[in-house]
């Protein structure tokens, strides 16, 4: 059974954490806040030919995926089922029928293993992988979380020990990952295309094309999907770049979502009076958006911090950090817990 918790903030509890909100079957444990397996089998061979995630084929790849994966993590972690303390799962938001796999085999397993379970937010998992991180900042910080379905901000204080998150802006439209992955399959590039632009941008002119900062300098909301139009437009006018060319649209277009991201974590800090920004989610893998977002950070005082790629993009492991918060502020879910494809923070 759960042990005391100690007076650190993610002490003495090996947690199995499962994820599979979307197209990532994911598994890990996570031992007195450090990672001591992660297991991620993606899906994205899957879901590439269909240009994007299939809610059913993702449904079906977890369910023969999911025990494998959980196995494999308890065996690099030199664990038995026995040998963990709790088990947290990401009970939404998400993929319903996603979910609903990774939930129901946290039940069976909790309730197989007689364990403890406790229901994690995705988001919050991702906003806590920076916990499994040497330089892991206390809180109150400003979170930037920015991921596929995501793009916002949070304020994140532990009054009492208890995680609050107060939503500080949001995107009014696309996700910035959104954005990328929509002009990836524009530009006739494969799934996901964040990491395809930021490949192909990396050869190419920032400078090349002025493409639209919507909202910039009013709050601390974004939008991105005049953007993305902007895009389309320019494709239709001048065609489907390659090469030279194209690198430069990708370099200029990856520009414009990272200087109004860098922009309004900065605002968003300014505004709280905080001086620590945690960039977390897939888009926080992106090179260009890690580099501006530190510098800009540096020059306004602000220090930045962001998790490895690996803990970025979905995985066990950043779900088992945030359940280790949750079993340490005593919430358990019971056998009834059902998948909340909305779920709020
Ligand atoms: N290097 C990168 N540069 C830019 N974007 C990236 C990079 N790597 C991944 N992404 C983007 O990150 C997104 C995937 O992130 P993540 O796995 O956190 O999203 P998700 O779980 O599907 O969404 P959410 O977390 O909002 O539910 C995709 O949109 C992908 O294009
Ligand atoms: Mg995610």
């Amino acid at each position: 059974m759960t042990r005391p918790a100690a007076a650190g903030y993610l002490r003495r509890v090996t947690v199995l954490g499962i994820e599979t909100s979307c197209d990532e079957t994911a598994a890990a444990v996570v031992a007195d806040g450090e990672v001591r397996s992660n297991v991620i089998a993606s899906q994205i061979e899957v879901h590439r030919r269909w240009g994007g995630v299939v809610p059913e084929l993702a449904s079906r790849n977890h369910l023969v995926q999911l025990l494998p994966v959980v196995d494999e993590a308890l065996r690099q972690a030199g664990v038995a089922l026995s040998g963990i303390d709790g088990i947290a799962v990401t009970a939404g938001p998400g993929l319903a029928g996603a979910l609903l796999v990774g939930v129901q085999a946290a039940k069976g397993l909790a309730w197989s293993a007689g364990l403890p379970l406790v229901a994690v937010h995705h988001l919050a998992g991702h906003l806590h992988a920076i916990r499994l991180t040497a330089e892991a900042p206390a809180p109150p910080f400003v979170g930037l979380v920015v991921s596929g379905g995501h793009t916002s901000l949070y304020r994140v204080d532990a009054p009492a020990g208890r995680t609050r998150y107060d939503l500080l802006g949001a995107t009014l439209d696309d996700a910035a990952g959104e954005a990328f992955d929509k002009a990836a399959k524009l530009l006739g590039l494969p799934y996901p295309g964040g990491v395809e632009i930021e490949r192909i941008a990396e050869g190419g002119d920032p400078a090349a094309h002025r493409f639209p900062r919507a909202l910039a300098g009013k709050g601390i909301d974004f939008s991105f999907s005049g953007l993305k139009t902007a895009l389309r437009l320019h494709v239709q006018r001048a065609g489907r770049p390659e090469g030279r060319a194209l690198a430069d649209l990708c370099a200029s277009y990856q520009e414009a979502i990272v200087d109004v991201l860098a922009q309004k974590a900065i605002a968003a800090c300014a505004r709280e009076r905080i001086g620590r920004l945690v960039l977390c989610g897939g888009v926080a893998a992106n090179r260009r958006l890690r580099a501006e977002a530190t510098a800009r950070g540096r020059e306004a005082g602000i220090a930045t911090f962001v998790p490895p790629p690996v803990l970025c993009t979905d995985n066990g492991a950043m779900i088992a950090a945030a359940g280790t918060l949750a079993f340490q502020a005593g919430e358990r879910a019971g056998l009834d817990l059902a998948a909340d494809p909305a779920m709020r923070l």
